[in-house]
């Protein structure tokens, strides 16, 4: 009998996650908390339960008989539902609050590369503004600055000169800017190659790589302007070839995996590796304990096998079955309301695009309801992949769609996939 899952989240990515879950023989129903409104035209139902009110939570799935959880974002997983879940015999697929450190303490996952070899960045911890500006004094510019938790992807500063740095630690120190999570600051050596990202699914000390992907921070065509949750996404990348990617399991993930399981934090659940490609080969700019978001909307839909029966297996010890679609390029673009990503307009018309053969739309900052029309409620309403026989078709087939739409109070890159379109 097939499954009925539910899906923590409201995003694109937890909107993919679950057409993806639904589009397989493993489940045949799935929830989505909180969700959105642009996810119910693909049979997802919304649950408007307030996952950090764990109690809440767990009496809604067994009232709904819902025979597992799927925990997409950082704040839940960094919080311990996954633990929560497992603790009231409800499977959940994440990891644990312990092994989810990973992502919620940057100063964490960098110690734990250092004992074991795993190629970063150089770096140092600090707690307090003086040690901190007398290190960067001495380091001397460029020079990264991160807050050790989690800050929504606004935590990081590439300083490229002494007095961003400093401004970066005063807000920090001084404003409190990031709250507790900049009660500790990493400070960094500035890498410099193309960055890509590398998703596995893991369990303990295996894993099942999914393709490589690239997101696009910056808000505007040109990488230019503020730095945003990702403006897009493409995958698989043509300018890395397989080596890469192998190189980087064998550095990065395996190491990773094998030090968080031995150290007494195994980890199960997805482990997305931020990778910068230099002179040097592979080094990581961060670790993510849960599927990346864009990048998840153009690479699950590749999965050819059963996501569901997947993840089923995965939990219960077997050998999942993870195949993907290898002669065929994604991309998705993007679509932000103005004033994204520092103060985005409310309430601005978001076109509800159904499936079409090769292109459908993932909903994520939207409110309303599909029948009387879709509002944007935050930044990023919804990104619209496109599939094609390479990624130029792909970009071609995204941008004749979205081109054709008058959508006033959005805006979207012209140039998502830039890097892969010049290899
Ligand atoms: N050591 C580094 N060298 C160069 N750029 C970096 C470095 N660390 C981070 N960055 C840049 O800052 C961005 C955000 O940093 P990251 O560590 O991924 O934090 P988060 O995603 O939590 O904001 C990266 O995607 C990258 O563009
Ligand atoms: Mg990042």
């Amino acid at each position: 009998m097939a499954d009925k899952v539910l899906v923590i989240g409201s995003g694109a990515r937890e909107h993919v996650i679950a057409t993806t879950l639904l589009s397989g023989p493993g489940v045949d129903r799935v929830w989505c908390a909180p969700g959105n409104p642009g996810m119910e035209p693909d049979g997802i139902s919304l649950l408007r339960e307030d996952p950090t009110q764990p109690e809440k939570l767990i009496a809604a799935i067994r009232e709904l008989g819902i025979d597992w959880v799927f925990v997409g974002p950082e704040a839940p997983l960094t919080a311990g539902l996954v633990d929560e879940l497992q603790a009231a015999g409800i499977p959940a697929f994440g990891p644990s609050k312990a092994a989810a450190r990973i992502e919620g303490s940057k100063g964490f996952a960098k110690d734990l590369m250092r004992r074991h070899g795993i190629p970063t960045a150089d770096y140092a911890v600090f707690h307090d503004l003086d040690g901190a500006k007398s290190y960067v004094r001495s380091h001397g510019a460029p020079v990264v600055i991160k807050a050790d938790g989690l800050a929504a992807g606004k935590g990081v500063t590439v300083a490229t000169d002494l007095d961003q740095a400093m401004q970066a630690l005063d807000a920090i120190f001084i404003d409190h800017k990031f709250g507790q999570a900049g009660a500790q600051v990493v400070i960094e050596d500035q890498l410099v190659g193309q960055e890509c990202s590398l998703m596995c699914f893991v369990r303990g000390e295996q894993f099942w790589p999914m393709p490589l992907s690239q997101d696009h921070k910056p808000a505007y065509d040109g990488d230019r302007g503020p730095n945003t949750g990702g403006m897009g996404a493409y995958s698989p990348l043509p300018q890395f070839g397989p080596e890469l990617t192998q190189k980087a399991l064998d550095a990065i993930v395996a190491p990773t995996v094998r030090a968080l399981a031995r150290e007494g934090s195994p980890f199960t659940g997805v482990l997305y590796t931020g990778l910068m490609v230099t002179d040097q080969g592979p080094q990581v700019i961060e670790f993510n304990a849960r599927l990346g978001d864009p990048e998840t909307e153009v690479v699950l839909p590749a999965l050819t096998s059963d996501l569901g029966t997947a993840i089923r297996t995965l939990m219960e010890g077997g050998e999942p079955q993870f195949t993907w679609d290898d002669s065929h390029s994604r991309l998705g673009v993007v679509l932000a309301a103005q004033g994204y990503p520092g103060n985005p307009k409310t309430g601005v018309p978001v076109p509800l695009i159904a499936p079409e053969q090769d292109l459908r739309a993932y909903y994520a900052g939207v409110s309303g309801s599909a029948s009387t029309g879709l509002t944007s409620s935050s930044g990023r309403t919804a990104l619209v992949v496109a599939q094609g026989d390479d990624l130029a078709q792909a970009a071609h087939r995204v941008y004749a769609r979205l081109d054709g739409l008058s959508m006033p109070g959005l805006f979207y890159r012209h140039d998502i996939g830039h890097r892969g379109l010049e290899a």
